[in-house]
């Protein structure tokens, strides 16, 4: 394997790479940077299998980067089944690719998880750009506060957006993404009252309010947390489509590419075709471009762009060519991809024969939507309803962002996918409520939280640009009476 994608010249972002270290990969010496994952740094020098489908037939590669698939389970220093997407490089690990369903480990070098409990006012759950405001909102207002992720830093998605965000600059209108993770990430660290977990997965509520949490790491802990409340803000996944050989190493989702790019300065290929024209497709496009790589074209099912003007105008100009009313019938290629066909669809968007594009490309970056990450509330009780305008199932909540599991708040893109600026003001709707029923009952505070949410409701979603998402978010939100309801069973407008 040899080639080197790290990316050494971008106009936006300075990387600076970690000490060096050297891990080693189907006993093979790599050398890698501190600071990276192990799928970054395999993908740098020129890896893009990493494991294998469930019968050991299919190769797997990179898709979602972010450890919310299973295409990248490989065996770490004897552990099977291990992300190495969000698993970090250190010196001298041993690791394998996964050859199908695993064989129990019966050694392993880890030491076992050592259990340990702790009582919290608020637990939160994800530490994106919801997580990271309602965290230090609860915390200004002097309660104690538990963020667990189980990324190994803090930040969410904003680390991989280099574009500077839209809308009022209260909101980070005019930063750039990554240094707004930045900037909150240091300032979450700076709270004496806001205990910070990395590499910590919240695996279930259990009865008694305890949420437990796998913290893996050299010293694993198994922590058991006993919050007064709890803010869930776990993100979204990506989806992907049908069509044959979907499952191809080089087919990844569009995030996927931007994490690889933008968080760890890895070039994802060398020539891109991608799938979909909505904010995400049109943003990935130009980044390729920062990157390095080819953009052969976007292509939409639909005869309309689905982002914002100001993306597509950017897009045009930089002469990437749109194929409407095209979709992807085919991807080509035996261990990755080589060739990939778009197919014109008629009105029923059904492929049409004699209408395929063949593209010479490595790499092809689905930008097809999101689904809110909604399976800790679902195995904590909350009533979800699909809602396709929210991208799939979220949990029906009261506007003060309360789920009908009761102390259970939620905000961002896990409450229904909508984007940055929301989860923002959702992080702090939610938090402001979680303190107003922790008994922290200012007069400012419930001040705070109505300006919020007149801002919220009538003005900011009723831009045109997120009119959907706001029809989503109203098919989900009940009043504190319907929700009384909802808990003791007796509604059934859901
Ligand atoms: S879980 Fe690693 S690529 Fe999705």
């Amino acid at each position: 394997m040899s080639g080197n994608y790290r990316i050494i010249k971008h106009p936006i972002i300075d990387f600076r790479r970690g000490r060096r270290v050297i891990f080693y990969y189907e006993d093979k010496a790599i050398e890698a940077y501190e600071g990276e994952s192990i799928l970054a740094a395999l993908y740098a020098v020129g890896y893009r299998v990493f494991s294998y489908s469930s019968d050991g037939k299919r190769p797997r590669g990179a898709f979602c980067m972010i450890g919310k698939c299973s295409s990248c389970l490989s065996i770490v220093d004897d552990v099977p089944n291990t992300r190495i997407c969000i698993e970090p490089v250190r010196e001298g690990v041993r690791v394998y690719k996964q050859r199908g369903i695993a064989e129990v480990p019966r050694k392993t070098n880890y030491t076992p998880a050592e259990t340990v409990e702790i009582n919290t006012d608020a637990l939160i759950i994800g530490g994106g750009p919801a997580g990271l405001q309602a965290s230090l909102v609860l915390a200004d207002l002097g309660l104690d506060v538990v963020l667990v992720d189980d990324h190994f830093r803090l930040g969410g998605q904003l680390i991989k957006q280099t574009h500077r965000f839209f809308g009022d600059k209260k909101f980070y209108g005019g930063i750039r993404g990554y240094n707004i993770a930045e900037k909150l990430s240091k300032l979450v660290k700076e709270k004496k009252n806001i205990h910070v977990y990395t590499r910590a997965y919240a695996y279930g509520l259990f009865r008694n309010n305890i949420v437990g949490v796998a913290v893996r790491g050299d010293k694993p802990v198994n922590l058991l947390v006993k919050p007064k409340i709890i803010i869930g803000s776990t993100g979204a996944c990506e989806k992907t489509i049908f069509f044959e050989n979907n499952d191809l190493p080089g087919i990844m989702g569009a995030g996927g590419a931007q994490t690889l790019m933008n968080e760890y300065g890895v070039r994802p290929g060398d020539r891109a075709l991608i799938i979909g024209s909505g904010n995400v497709g049109l943003i990935v496009s130009y980044q390729l471009l920062q990157a390095g790589v080819k953009v052969v074209g976007i292509a939409e099912i639909l005869p309309h762009i689905g982002g914002w003007f100001v993306h597509a105008a950017k897009v045009r100009r930089l002469g990437i060519p749109f194929y409407m009313r095209h979709t992807i019938t085919k991807a080509i290629g035996s261990n990755r991809v080589e060739k990939a066909e778009i197919s014109m669809v008629n009105d029923k968007f059904e492929p049409i024969p004699g209408s395929e594009k063949v593209f010479d490309v490595d790499l092809v970056l689905l930008a097809v939507g999101l689904q809110p990450n909604y399976a800790f509330y679902s195995q904590a009780g909350a009533v979800l309803k699909y809602v396709p305008e929210l991208g799939g199932l979220a949990p029906i909540r009261t506007k003060y962002m309360e789920t009908s599991v009761e102390n259970l708040y939620i905000a961002g893109d896990a409450s229904g996918i909508e984007e940055a600026t929301t989860a923002f003001i959702e992080g702090e709707i939610a938090a402001l409520s979680a303190a107003i029923k922790l008994g922290v009952d200012k007069e400012s505070i419930r001040k705070r939280r109505d300006e919020l949410l007149d801002y919220l409701w009538n003005e900011y979603r009723l831009s045109p640009v997120v009119s959907r998402a706001r029809a989503g978010k109203l098919k989900v939100t009940v009043s504190e009476e319907e929700m009384e309801k909802i808990r003791r069973g007796e509604y059934d407008g859901i």
